[in-house]
């Protein structure tokens, strides 16, 4: 399957609109939205888990970004997704950048983007969820600032997406990590994320999402906020910014496989540190990737690139390689 998906169906995907990234990503959204949904989500046995209080079929999630405003959500849990983020969504729509602001690096399996969140905010997103119904599978919602709204008035902007959005959420994905927002990396500051946190208390579980970039020092001080806090997790982690082995004059945030080591290394030290559930999420291309994210001490793990480069015969792979382990 994953042959197939690499010799036939990725070099038509890769081709539509033009080789443009974000046209063939646009389309391939469309057409997923049209697939039937199967009634069971993906579960073979040993797969399922309980996390966060949160019973997932199996540990294996689409990660934030894919979907933002939740178009194609009845196809992930046919794709083998044991869970869904959303998002990142917003309180206000906005177009995000310009385009292009989609790269991929096939030579690398890696993606560079700028998307800057568009999305539809978060009053489209609410409308959609309550016409779709419940999911078959874990919903998790990422929350973003939105550009218009200063830095020192997005506790508000966040406050107001998560009392829209509140109903429909499993659990709810704190973004404070994405390069392509001015000033929003400054939030995982411990001042601002610890008012931030505050403001967002709840009953479901809040998870914070950190960049790769962060150094030990920072991310020490942050887990301590998240700790302070009564956060209930950590998703680790966001693109970086750094290239690491890879030669590209395009801005934005990098993913795939050459995040894979530090995004390992991040998930390691923020288990490690805070005892704290993790969702594991970087450069996952391969089953034996999830499987060093779960040793590492992720909880659950999540992917976006590698769908991208390897079809979804990766998303099953994943969940095999996982339930064959006992622990997991
Ligand atoms: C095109 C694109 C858009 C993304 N948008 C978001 C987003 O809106 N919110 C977010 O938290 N992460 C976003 N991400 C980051 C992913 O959720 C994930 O953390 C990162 O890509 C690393 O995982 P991967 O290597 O499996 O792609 C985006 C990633 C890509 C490639």
């Amino acid at each position: 399957m994953s042959v197939l998906y690499e010799r036939a169906v990725r070099p038509v995907l890769f081709r539509l609109g033009g080789g443009d990234a974000e046209t063939a990503h646009e389309r391939t959204l469309r057409a997923l939205a049209r697939l039937p949904a199967f009634r069971r989500p993906y579960s073979p046995s040993g797969a399922s888990k309980t996390v966060l209080g949160i019973r997932f079929p199996n540990p294996v999630g689409l990660a934030a970004g894919m979907d933002k405003d939740g178009r194609a959500l009845p196809a992930w849990p046919s794709l083998g997704f044991g869970f869904v983020e959303v998002g990142t969504v917003t309180r206000h729509a906005q177009p995000g950048n310009d385009r292009p602001r989609l790269f991929r690096l096939p030579q690398h399996e890696a993606i560079v983007n700028r998307m800057g969140f568009n999305n539809a905010g978060a009053e489209a997103l609410a409308g959609r969820l309550g016409r779709l119904g419940p999911l078959r599978v874990p919903l998790g919602i990422s929350l973003g600032k939105s550009k218009i709204t200063p830095l020192d008035q997005a506790v508000e902007d966040y406050v107001r997406s998560f009392r829209i959005l509140y109903a429909f959420g499993d659990y709810f994905a704190i973004n404070v990590s994405s390069p392509n927002t001015p000033g929003l990396r400054e939030l995982q500051d411990r001042g601002r994320l610890s008012e931030l946190l505050g403001a967002l208390r709840s009953e479901k579980p809040l998870l914070v999402k950190v960049a790769p970039d962060l150094t030990d020092a920072a991310l020490g001080e942050l887990l301590d906020v998240c700790l302070e806090r009564g956060v209930a997790g950590v998703i680790a982690t966001n693109t970086t910014i750094e290239r690491p082995g890879v030669a590209t004059a395009e801005a934005g945030g990098l993913s795939g496989r050459p995040l894979a080591a530090r995004a390992l290394e991040v998930v390691r030290f923020v288990a490690k540190e805070s005892g704290l559930p993790v969702i594991g999420v970087g450069g996952v291309t391969h089953p034996g990737d999830a499987v060093r994210m779960i040793d590492a001490g992720a909880s659950l793990v999540q992917l976006y690139t590698g769908l991208i480069y390897r079809g979804p015969s990766l998303v099953r792979g994943c969940v095999r390689a996982l339930s064959s382990r006992s622990g997991t």
